[in-house]
């Protein structure tokens, strides 16, 4: 659905000086600075597939994503999007694509829901029994009934996020881009706008692009994920794939009798493990460690605890996403 090859974008701007002074010397001087803002990305999507693109501040998300819904032209390499060239076909390729961005809206102001909803009609095109189907699912899904009739500048910001993403799917884009559609948002309507996005690629095997500084986002909805940094992807697979590899941590709270009976174990002793790859927190009545997996077995660490004292309730949690991810961004791949 999605070919990106060896697709780059350059900015040129001129280059600007500090203070008032700056500003005059700058109207006078032909210094430009480049900015490689994406870096020969190269990526394939099938069609029905969540992907979450995922990448620092400034790593290159919306430049690429811009280029794919044709607002901006590559200066190096291209894409194409279910066979068109975005920026060489906008019309065309706009009715291909519904796109989310959570920090705006795309809603005409002034006019109420209802109304910006039948001028979309007519925009995309859709016929009656068209329109009607999908405004059926998507009040469905969505939930747009009681605030169909207020004007975009009164609705809520939750409201207007479920507003956006129906105004959005009206056409049935092949293609959905959700640029952080859930920021803002409180967790019911988080919880609404994520189980949206499920039920529509669900039902109309709708292709969906999804960047989110949230990762629970992306854990709920996609399998796969790329990451963006300064330009480059580098990295482009599962989500279980990552995890694998560099989810290493693994978490174990044991819950016990009588803590206190622990106090005189030095666990970085018993398993010869530093700091780095073993942390140890003991809390009112219980003790969670936080260890390497390769450097230490789970069951080592039961039975040193239970010679002490009683065990009344294990827990054990992976390594989370954004954990992982959190440490890509610091230290790369
Ligand atoms: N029109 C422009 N002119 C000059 N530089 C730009 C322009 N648009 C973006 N950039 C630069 O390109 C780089 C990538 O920006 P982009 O908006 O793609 O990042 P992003 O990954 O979407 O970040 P964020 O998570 O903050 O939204 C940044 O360094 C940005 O300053
Ligand atoms: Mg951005």
């Amino acid at each position: 659905m999605i070919h990106v090859e060896n697709m780059s974008k350059e900015f040129i701007s001129p280059k600007k000086y500090p203070g008032f002074k700056g500003a005059i010397k700058g109207l006078f001087s032909n210094e430009k600075v480049r900015k490689l803002a994406v870096d020969r990305i190269s990526f394939d999507i099938d069609k029905g597939e969540m992907v979450g693109y995922i990448g620092s501040n400034g790593a290159g998300k919306s430049t690429s994503i811009k280029m794919m819904t044709g607002i901006l032209t590559p200066t190096d390499g291209f894409c194409t999007v279910n066979g068109i060239v975005p920026y060489e076909h906008r019309q065309e390729n706009a009715a291909n694509i519904g796109v989310v961005f959570g920090q705006r809206t795309q809603l005409w102001w002034d006019l109420p829901l209802s109304e910006t909803f039948s001028i979309l009609k007519e925009v995309y095109n859709v016929s009656d029994v068209d329109y009607k189907e999908r405004m059926d699912f998507l009040q469905e899904v969505l939930g747009f009934d009681s605030f169909i009739h207020s004007t975009v500048r009164t609705l809520s910001l939750g409201q207007r996020m479920r507003a956006d993403l129906a105004a959005a799917l009206l056409h049935n884009p092949k293609v959905l881009y959700l640029d952080e559609p859930t920021i803002g948002l409180d967790l019911v309507v988080k919880d609404r706008i994520r189980q949206a996005i499920k039920e529509i690629n669900a039902q109309y095997e709708t292709t969906v692009i999804l960047t989110t500084h949230d990762l629970s986002d992306i854990e709920e909805l996609c399998e796969k994920i790329m990451i963006i940094d300064e330009g480059k992807i580098i990295y482009n697979g599962t989500i279980a794939q990552i995890k694998d590899l560099y989810g290493k941590r693994r978490m174990l709270t044991l819950d016990v009798k009588e803590i206190q009976t622990l106090s005189d174990l030095n666990f970085h002793n018993i398993f010869q493990l530093g700091e780095d790859k073993l942390q140890v927190k003991k809390e009112q009545s219980s003790i969670t460690f936080n260890f390497d997996k390769d450097s230490l077995n789970i069951s080592h660490i039961i039975s040193k605890v239970m010679e002490k004292t009683a065990v009344r309730d294990i827990k054990m949690q992976d390594t989370q996403i954004t954990e992982i991810v959190k440490e890509i961004y610091k230290h790369g791949i």
